[in-house]
């Protein structure tokens, strides 16, 4: 049996950084020149889990509901988009800077008043600092200024006439969207938490002012048993409802699903309602009626908007961390990520037990082609069985196929199972129909 060995809270940070650089789930951005600031790439593990990731939450908010339908909407949008949601005026952070010591911190991060640098409270007057990426688009560089959008719930909101006149929808129904937002993010840091590069995944759900309460409360809880859903630990997660001197200029109600990180309780994904606001504002900038006609009373008005936000890269990380085990085993550390089915980036590795055995490398081989139109699979003979075991459980695959001389003989190979390590000999023509049941969601 194995017991539980608990990593300290203060490294399992660390741990699970150098785990991801090491077993490629998340490299440095442009790491040969040094790295960018808060930029991180996705390596060929971190590929496949963000996938996962993105398709669950599609697979749940748009697929498996009747009042939903997805959208892809471009990055770079009218400029008038961003004067229109009020970012150009209202996203900013408010900096100062420490007289003594030269640091620049974020007002609102500032505890008792006092330079988290040196201490000293000698501080500049607060200056605003836009957080959206400027650019520019076409051949003139002073004119035709755009921004690299800083979330993409706007792209859905100019787009709502469009899919209301294609879908014919009633209300209430909702428009999802994954995709990436930009920020200029002035403290950056905890890994993949907080970076100026990253992806949402968003929905607008288009209700009535009657209906906006409820249907706020009923998003909070289906985006937090999303996650419950996804394997993350009930006690990880918590609702944190935001103060009133919080809130987002656009949001009359806001409440966040935070997980505890290793580096404290954070926010994961927040569940706004966004009453008419968006809608409104650009109705008016554009001149264009975006209001919703209910064609039983031919009433015209503006809907409310309810907005589930998350972040595919922190959803990414909480999964990560929360997957994270350490077990030992015959006096030996385990590590293991215990990703759901869903989740886990690899489900099944084949493992050759003789790499130069040809009837062995054969077989192993003809089992891996097959499995893999199913299944995401890999190959490894690069080491003894039991560091390969090892390997595969430091990245969560589920089942690890070992094909041995006796494989040869009999037909049969050993599934290993990720968590409970206990070992079966299943005949390789089973073997597809195991891994089916075993895999099935
Ligand atoms: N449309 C609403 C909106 O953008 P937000 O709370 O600013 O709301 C929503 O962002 C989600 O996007 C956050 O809960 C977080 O998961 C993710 N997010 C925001 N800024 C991020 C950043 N700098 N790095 C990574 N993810 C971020």
């Amino acid at each position: 049996m194995s017991k539980v060995a608990d990593p300290q809270k203060s490294d399992l940070m660390e741990k699970i950084v150098s785990l991801c650089k090491r077993r490629g789930f998340i490299f440095p951005s442009s790491e040969i020149y040094g790295g960018l600031g808060s930029a991180w790439d996705y390596g060929p593990l971190g590929a496949e889990l963000k996938r996962n990731v993105k398709s669950a939450w599609w697979s749940t908010v748009v697929h498996q509901r009747d009042d939903m339908v997805g959208l892809d909407a471009s990055i770079l949008m009218h400029p008038k988009t961003w004067e229109a949601s009020g970012h150009v005026n209202n996203f900013n952070d408010v900096l100062v800077d420490c007289r003594r010591c030269n640091s620049r911190f974020r007002i609102d991060h500032l505890k008792d008043g006092k330079c988290p640098s040196c201490g000293v409270k000698d501080f500049t007057d607060g200056r605003a600092f836009n957080l959206m990426f400027k650019t520019h688009y076409g051949a003139v560089e002073d004119g035709n200024v755009t921004y690299l959008r800083p979330e993409t719930a706007q792209g859905i909101f100019v787009n709502f006439k469009n899919v209301l006149d294609t879908t014919h929808r009633k209300l209430p129904f909702g428009i999802a969207q994954i995709g990436k937002a930009f920020r200029n993010e002035v403290t950056a840091g905890n890994f993949t938490f907080r970076m100026r590069e990253f992806e949402q995944m968003e929905v607008e759900y288009f209700t009535t002012k009657d209906q906006a309460a409820d249907c706020h409360q009923r998003w909070i809880q289906e985006r937090l048993q999303w996650y419950l859903n996804l394997g993350v630990r009930k006690e990880n997660l918590q609702l944190r409802k935001h103060a009133d001197d919080e809130l987002a200029h656009y949001a009359a109600a806001c409440t966040d699903i935070e997980y505890n990180f290793p580096f404290g309780w954070s926010e994961l994904e927040g569940i706004a309602n966004r009453t008419d606001y968006d809608l409104k504002q650009h109705a008016q900038f554009s001149g264009k009626d975006l209001q919703y006609q209910d064609l039983t009373t031919g009433e015209k008005f503006y809907p409310y908007v309810i907005e589930p936000s998350g972040g595919v890269d922190r959803a990414t990380l909480a999964f990560l961390v929360d997957a994270y085990h350490e077990e030992v085993v015959k006096d030996q550390t385990r590590v293991v990520l215990k990703f759901s089915k869903q989740l886990a980036p690899v489900k099944v590795a084949v493992l050759p037990l003789l790499k130069k055995n040809d009837g062995i490398v054969t077989l192993a081989k003809r089992i891996k082609n097959d499995l893999q139109k199913e299944f995401v699979c890999v190959y490894d003979d690069t080491a003894a069985i039991g560091k390969l075991y090892r390997r595969q459980d430091e990245v969560g695959t589920f089942y690890c196929v070992t094909v041995d001389v006796q494989s040869l003989e009999d037909g049969q190979v050993t599934v290993r199972d990720r968590d409970t390590m206990a070992q079966e000999r299943i005949a390789v023509d089973r073997l597809k129909g195991y891994l089916r049941e075993k895999l099935a969601l």
